[in-house]
């Protein structure tokens, strides 16, 4: 087994002549958290986008586990463990908490609604479904409606109906885009809680929420990779304070007060 789970080659997007994302070598570790940043406009998006398949390359690479999955689909990519979050993973508004991640958990493992299942098979639903509500810290909240829920735990939320599907690997864009700094600082922690054991891939605007989070760090700007390595390395490097201080200089050095309201 490689060490690297997911890798990309010359990736390159082109948006009617527009290149947002331009010649991208990425090799992520196996069982690491990876932080792909950047300013605003950098890329990140278009970047998750085409490592989670739901965006064509219009050149490069991309390969999951030794196994070439440019030309696959995103659900595809899912079946082989390659997850992001919020795409199969809807929460539904009406439903409660725990109704939300049972429901998640029953397509991950019988791809339909099936109401002849038995007792002792929905009891286990109940039993994982709880289990996974503890490690999002959302316990308290389970007979709440998800439609109800704080935004900083809806997103928890979309973490547990995505962790239900079990991942070898999850991806996340922004999740803490538009917290609050206790939501922010909530959601570091269940990320580094629930990553035991998989590989993660962290889209971040913001420099503060991927220190002390993330093994490895790669920086894009205009679509090109600028720097790669770990916090304090790219954190120091002056094309990366560059890169920050000419888009939005809040975001290196002190954490904002009220997070990234801005998601680019
Ligand atoms: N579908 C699209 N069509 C045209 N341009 C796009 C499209 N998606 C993104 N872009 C452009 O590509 C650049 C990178 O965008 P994005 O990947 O969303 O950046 P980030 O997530 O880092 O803020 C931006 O200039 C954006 O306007
Ligand atoms: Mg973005």
């Amino acid at each position: 087994m490689s060490d690297t789970i997911l890798k990309a080659e010359g990736l390159t997007k082109e948006f009617r002549g527009f290149v947002a994302v331009k010649d991208v070598n990425l090799a992520i570790r196996r069982g690491s958290i990876h932080g792909l940043i950047g300013p605003n406009g950098a890329g990140k998006t278009t970047c998750f986008n085409l490592l989670t398949k739901f965006l064509i390359p219009t050149r490069g690479t991309i390969t999951y586990d030794g196994r070439d999955i440019t030309s696959l689909k995103p659900a595809e990519v899912a079946r082989l463990g390659l997850v992001r979050s919020f795409q199969i993973s809807a929460v539904f508004p009406h439903l409660t908490v725990l109704e939300n991640v049972k429901l998640a958990l029953q397509r991950q493992r019988g791809g339909s609604f099936d109401f002849w299942r038995s007792d002792s098979v929905l009891r286990e639903y109940d039993t994982r479904a709880r289990e996974l509500l503890a490690d999002v810290a959302l316990t308290e909240y389970e007979r709440v409606q998800a439609g109800q829920l704080p935004y900083g735990r809806k997103r928890a939320l979309e973490i547990a109906t995505t962790l239900a599907l079990d991942p070898v690997m999850m991806l996340l864009d922004e999740p803490t885009a538009g917290m609050t700094h206790e939501d922010v600082d909530r959601i570091v922690a269940l990320v580094k809680r629930v990553s035991a054991g998989r590989t993660v891939l962290l889209v971040e605007h913001n420099l503060k929420v991927v220190e002390g989070l993330c093994d490895e760090i790669t920086v894009l700007a205009r679509g090109e990779v600028l720097a790669q390595g770990n916090y304090a390395t790219v954190s120091r490097n002056p094309d990366v304070q560059a890169a920050y201080l000419g888009t939005d200089p809040a975001s290196v050095g002190a954490p904002t007060a009220t997070g990234e309201a801005a998601h680019g």
